[in-house]
């Protein structure tokens, strides 16, 4: 059986191309799965994981659960609210007092970049990143490229754009380490306030033109302005970055082809993207939502692969 080169999912940047091209080929295995009248296999039976979210979540918290529960592992559920960091416990004590109860994995969303890599250095068991506060979210941007690969047949070559709040979006990070390691020409675009400085040093060019990115495209995810993150204003108001930097079928009309629209949720609907844009035939938001599920099955499954545990 091949290998991931990772004993954790911490996030793209760690990755090889050969291990996203592991996970896709599973992910086409686990996507059949789920898709039988029966969609469960007994690959983890013996196997527990814990999922702790100290961040909300909606989407990813359901789907790695969902995604576990395919795979017949022991699933059990912690948020930040009902934890007792609130009284004080420190990550390291909270995640070994887990542990002690014999969880073999943690998928953890965290508000702290390098939570999950800290952790990873620090306790016994295999760890998967749902989101580090502002930099990786390496399971969004797998489902993300493998969602556009569905689409498009390849990535290798494919001009892709990432557009909106890409200052405050770990999904932007790893779409791009994601995107550019599969061998696609990557864009940014979006107000001049929501572009890091020198984010042109991961390779990819910058616009602040969305028609001129929009023609240039072959595939576009649209992000969410990630207003919780955001301290200053970053532009004058919703309405003016609707006009824009939102899609809406003007626009695409305007093109005069076909491109694939992606977004990762939750959609802010007459924001980034107009209602009749997120539910038209070139948006693919629920087949990413569905492929979520598989690349997690995926996930979990090489990981655990990984992992050293006796027969019994
Ligand atoms: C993203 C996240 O939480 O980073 N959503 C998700 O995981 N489905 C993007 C977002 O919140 O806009």
């Amino acid at each position: 059986m091949k290998k991931l080169s990772v004993d954790h999912l911490i996030g793209i940047k760690y990755l090889k191309e050969e291990d996203i091209h592991l996970i896709f080929e599973t992910a086409d295995h686990f996507k059949e799965v789920i898709n039988r009248p029966i969609k469960k296999v007994p690959s983890l039976r013996d196997i527990t994981i814990a999922n702790l979210f100290f961040e909300n979540s909606t989407r990813t918290k359901l789907s790695f659960e969902l995604a576990e529960k395919r795979l017949s592992a022991d699933v059990v559920n912690f948020s930040a609210s009902q934890s007792s960091l609130s009284k004080g416990e420190t990550l390291i004590d909270t995640v070994n007092n887990i542990l002690a109860m014999k969880v073999d994995v943690i998928v953890m969303r965290h508000p702290n970049p390098g939570a999950p890599l800290f952790l990873s250095e620090n306790v016994d068991a295999c760890i998967i990143n749902a989101g580090d506060g502002t930099h990786e979210h390496p399971s969004q941007a797998l489902l993300d490229a493998f969602s556009i690969k569905e689409k498009l047949g390849n990535i290798c070559g494919k001009r892709i754009a990432i557009v909106g709040d890409i200052l405050h979006s770990r999904v932007a990070l790893s779409n791009i380490f994601a995107l550019k390691m599969l061998g696609a020409e990557v864009r940014i675009c979006g107000p001049k306030s929501l572009l890091p400085k020198h984010i042109q040093s991961l390779g990819v060019s910058v616009s602040t033109d969305l028609m001129k990115t929009l023609k240039w495209c072959d595939a576009v995810n649209m992000l969410r302005v990630q207003n919780e993150r955001m301290d200053l204003n970053f532009f004058p108001s919703s309405r003016e970055y609707a006009k824009l930097y939102g899609l809406n079928l003007k626009k695409l009309e305007q093109i005069k082809k076909d491109i694939v629209i992606l977004h990762p949720g939750p959609i802010n609907r007459g924001v980034e993207i107009t209602s009749d844009v997120a539910d038209s035939k070139n948006a693919v938001i629920l087949d990413q939502v569905e492929n979520g599920v598989a690349i997690r099955m995926a996930i979990i499954y090489l990981l655990v692969a990984k992992l050293n545990i006796p027969d019994v």
